[in-house]
């Protein structure tokens, strides 16, 4: 990293301030930190039995890490990259069941706003709501979710025709259309959702989440809570049924990486950073 060759970031604050970013599994980091150490070399730091990896990947200053799952673990890491590594923003990239009726297996969802559905302080405060923070939704940056729907909109435009021929026969449930990037409310909990009665109780409670996952609304309290600005892309991996669990583990598998690595090139490519 050579922090006096770098301008403003997400925030307008110092951009020598790496950008986080994360992931719960390795698979859905796809290239970055093999790309991290071809570019700039990689400096590991354990923290927490996490590895965190630092150095350039695109010509952003970054820090890249696991998460691992749930929302504990999601909480827990976000904080680290906060106080330990002083991220300027953080950006979580990974997959999700769909919940939306237009949202396939292959589809791309930008949160701007997120939830953690499996909260429930009722009848002490509204269901979802966190108790003492008197909100259930939070917000993702707007700049920063707006540059990676731009990212994932040019990622499909460029990769996606060949993505639905290579995938689509592979996976039943892959869409052979053109994948669509959708932007709105992602929704999180610790629970893998594989059951048509579970999805469609998801659906009723709440009519407009676009997809679920288990990590993505507890990093945007943390960084409500910190006034770091964050954001959240999800692939489409599974429908959150009966088909969940393996349509899951075969997207994870062969399909995931490619995503994460082609969007998040374009999206670190175009961060605001000095001298390109
Ligand atoms: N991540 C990917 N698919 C999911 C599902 N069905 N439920 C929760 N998290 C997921």
């Amino acid at each position: 990293m050579n922090p006096s060759s770098l301008q403003s970031g997400a925030t307008g604050q110092s951009a020598a301030r790496p950008l986080g970013v994360l992931a719960a599994l390795p698979q859905e980091l796809g290239d970055l930190i093999a790309t991290m150490q071809t570019e700039s070399g990689v400096l590991t730091r354990t923290l927490g039995q996490r590895d965190y990896h630092l150095g350039t990947v695109h010509g952003t200053p970054c820090v890249v890490t696991l998460a691992r799952v749930g929302k504990v673990a999601a909480a827990a890491t976000a904080s680290a990259l906060i106080h330990v590594f002083d991220v300027d923003a953080l950006v979580f990239t990974g997959v999700a069941g769909g919940v939306g009726p237009d949202v396939h297996v292959g589809d791309v969802v930008v949160g701007e706003t997120l939830l953690q559905h499996d909260m429930n302080a009722e009848p002490l405060f509204p269901r979802h709501e966190i108790p003492l923070l008197a909100r259930s939704r939070f917000d993702a940056d707007r700049a920063l979710a707006q540059a990676l729907a731009a990212a994932c909109e040019r990622f499909v435009a460029e990769e996606g025709a060949a993505l639905a021929a290579r995938f689509g026969a592979a996976l039943p449930r892959f869409e052979t259309t053109l994948p669509r990037v959708h932007r709105g409310l992602v929704i999180s909990g610790d629970q893998f959702v594989a059951s048509a009665a579970a999805v469609n109780a998801l659906r009723a409670a709440l009519p407009d989440a676009l997809a679920v996952e288990m990590e993505g609304a507890a990093i945007a309290q943390v960084c409500h809570e910190y006034e770091v600005p964050c954001a959240v892309v999800r692939t489409i991996s599974d429908t959150a049924d009966e088909h969940a669990s393996t349509s899951f583990s075969s997207f994870l598998t062969d399909i995931a990486g490619t995503y994460s690595t082609g969007i998040l090139r374009r999206f670190l490519a175009s961060y605001p950073v000095a001298g390109r």
